[in-house]
């Protein structure tokens, strides 16, 4: 099979106006491109994690925001500026942790916004731009990240990631990933575990694929043997990327992160949340004010098992997110700096 990185996890065909992504639910056994231009099918891919991680759902949406745009029939500004809020607003119900969803689609608006005088066609225009723009900025901000976080790393070290917060959940590099490829081009020779990641497994599914398509050293582990790598000190670091930041540091990130915060801070690992600085919300106070997001009961009873593994009609419990306290979390690392305890991001 072709390397997963010679994909962009999500790209526009200017040609046929269309959103193009990589089937993330078919990886690692396929790697099949979408292309799509019904706003339901995007909405439909946002939610049902066909493309997925929360600066890659931004790129997505604000794509998506423009291919609605070039939909509207109408010459009339106002006219338009109104249906495309709705339009808006309707991919941003698609799922509502990540903050990179509303963020970049708030940013597409934006420029509607300051630009009001302008007919129809240019709005387009300007719309096309700055979904290209955010795409841009992000592999950018990707980079930077990587490097702030090798700063931090040293040769040898065993590093452990939950979920996939690598190049299939930005536009390049990954946020909690870019350093292990930065530290992989540069010889540093880490010892890279993945944990699955129930229930989704994207720790599985992606993050170990494609660390390992590079040629990286990585180990995949079950979720609950992590404190049993720490305990035997094979984890030096935990690098980790989050779906959205409070003012007071709290994280929220895939469930099960704060488990892994929680076991590190017993046996002394560095804890470091890789963040664009896009996904920090201040308008959120603290962790207890991010809304999670549910999911439906089968991913835990069904999913990617031959039979159903548990009673009919158990009650389940699916958060999709989890909220880390910043209590636990040694670093924040951004592209334009690493942030230390007290956090106050505002
Ligand atoms: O439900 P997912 O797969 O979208 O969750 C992804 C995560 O939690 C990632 O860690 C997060 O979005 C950061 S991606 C750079």
């Amino acid at each position: 099979m072709d390397n997963i990185l010679n994909y962009d996890t999500v790209s526009l065909d200017e040609e046929e106006c269309a959103l193009e992504i990589i089937d993330q639910t078919l990886l690692p056994y396929e790697i099949k491109i979408l292309k799509l231009k019904d706003l339901k099918d995007i909405w439909d891919a946002i939610y049902l994690l066909k493309v997925r991680g929360a600066p890659a759902i931004g790129v997505a949406a604000a794509m998506g925001m423009y291919i609605a745009a070039t939909q509207i029939h109408t010459d009339d500004t106002e006219e338009f500026l109104k249906i495309l809020h709705g339009k808006k607003e309707y991919l941003n119900s698609a799922r509502p942790t990540a903050v990179n969803l509303s963020w970049a689609l708030n940013r597409m608006e934006k420029v509607c916004m300051d630009n009001s005088g302008a007919d129809v066609c240019k709005l387009c225009k300007l719309l096309k731009k700055e979904a290209l723009d955010i795409k841009n900025e992000d592999t950018e901000m990707c980079r930077r990240i990587g490097e702030n976080a090798l700063s931090l790393l040293k040769k040898g070290d065993g590093l452990l990631t939950h979920c996939n917060a690598g190049q299939l959940a930005t536009s390049k590099y990954g946020t909690a990933t870019s350093a292990m490829y930065l530290g992989h081009e540069r010889g540093y020779g880490f010892k890279i575990y993945c944990d699955e990641t129930r229930p989704l497994l994207q720790g599985a599914r992606l993050t170990a694929f494609e660390l390992s398509g590079e040629g990286m050293d990585v180990t995949l582990c079950c979720d609950n043997m992590v404190a049993s790598l720490m305990r035997q000190g094979l984890i030096n670091a935990v690098l980790v990327g989050c779906d959205r930041v409070a003012s007071n540091g709290d994280v929220a990130n895939k469930i099960g992160t704060s488990v892994v915060a929680t076991v590190a801070q017993r046996y002394n690992v560095p804890f470091y949340v890789c963040a664009p600085s896009s996904t920090i919300d201040t308008g959120t106070a603290t962790g207890n004010d991010i809304v999670i997001e549910q999911r439906p009961a089968e991913e835990v009873t069904e999913m990617w098992y031959k039979r159903r593994m548990a009673p009919e009609n158990i009650k389940v419990y699916n958060p999709a997110f989890d909220i880390t306290d910043h209590e636990l979390i040694t670093a924040i690392i951004t592209e334009r700096g690493i942030l230390r305890a007290p956090y106050d991001l505002n």
